[in-house]
């Protein structure tokens, strides 16, 4: 008898060797309307035409061999781009979330090309990014978190590589081939951002942003991407005054005790700004006393 190539679960699902069929495969399961015209600044303008930047995100499929076994991808690819394309259709527009064109059929998705760096190299960059831009980042990640949990779907994989910053030195989101609703199956998502309850069954997709976010928010203001998973009581240890009292709450280690991102959560900036960080440092001392 010979042995499945995949397992129960898997076989449902059409094995594929080829990105074009495979993505073909997704988008036929995908509905919902399309954005429209790109807002994004043209590249170039010509007489008849504007010509915007884009990428296109294709499915890249990979086969391994396990005791003599071979495994494709083809599942995981195929729900993470359908977990993708149904995120960039059902969230609308919004300034700090990279922006949707629209799929080619056997091709891929074609997204906005953002001029700009991921956010962990600001990080750990050279000069470090100054306070006020630390903060008005921040904020542009609450906004655009919150926009996406508005939908009802999580993003699942905010990350130091998931988080451009363009060269106008806005947030840009990018990367939903994780995101979640309520009940559907997890991908694991990046170290050391990762929720400690995110396989508990009864987790809810969005408290592990609410996690990712606490943990970026910490490696922004130590300047430093932390190599590993660090346990919830060393990151709220490990808190500075800036974003600690945020920290502290979005990395609670039990999930139903972290909050779900908010607007209220949004953090004074320019004139609010000296106040601001001087009430933070006096709570601070007082917390650690
Ligand atoms: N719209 C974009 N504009 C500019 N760069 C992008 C864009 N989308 C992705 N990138 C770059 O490509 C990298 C990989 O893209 P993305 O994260 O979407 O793919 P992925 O397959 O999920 O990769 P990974 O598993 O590494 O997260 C990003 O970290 C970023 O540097
Ligand atoms: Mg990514």
């Amino acid at each position: 008898m010979s042995t499945p190539l995949l397992p129960a679960c898997r076989r449902e699902w059409p094995t594929s060797h080829s990105p074009e069929d495979l993505f073909r495969f997704v988008v036929e399961h995908i509905s919902g309307p399309l954005h429209g015209a790109p807002t994004s600044s043209p590249w170039v303008t010509s007489t008849s035409a504007t010509l915007h930047r884009t990428i296109v995100k294709r499915p890249k499929l990979e086969t391994l061999e396990i005791d003599g076994r071979i495994l494709h991808n083809d599942f995981d690819v195929a729900t993470s781009f359908a977990r993708e394309l149904r995120l960039l259709r059902t969230v609308t527009r919004h300034a700090n979330i990279v922006e949707f064109y629209g799929h080619i059929d056997g091709v891929g998705l074609v997204i906005e090309a953002v001029d700009g760096v991921p956010i962990g190299s600001k990080i750990e960059g050279r000069p470090v990014p100054s306070d006020p831009t630390k903060l008005m980042w921040a904020n542009q990640l609450i906004r655009a978190i919150h926009h996406i949990h508005s939908f009802e779907v999580s993003h699942g994989d905010i990350s130091s590589g998931n988080i451009i910053i363009d060269n106008e030195d806005n947030v840009k989101l990018i990367d939903f081939g994780r995101s979640a609703r309520a009940g559907e199956e997890l991908f694991p998502t990046t170290h050391p951002f990762t929720a400690p309850d995110i396989l508990q069954s009864s987790h809810n997709p969005s408290l592990s942003d609410t996690y990712a976010l606490g943990v970026l928010l910490l490696c922004l203001e130590r300047n430093e991407i932390l190599e590993d998973m660090v346990a919830p009581e060393e990151l709220s240890r490990m808190a500075l005054p800036l974003f600690g009292h945020l920290v502290s709450r979005y990395t609670a280690k039990d999930g139903y005790a972290r909050p779900k991102i908010d607007l209220a959560h949004l953090l004074p900036v320019s004139g609010e700004f000296i106040c601001f960080i001087q009430l933070r440092c006096l709570n601070f001392a007082a917390s650690v006393l």
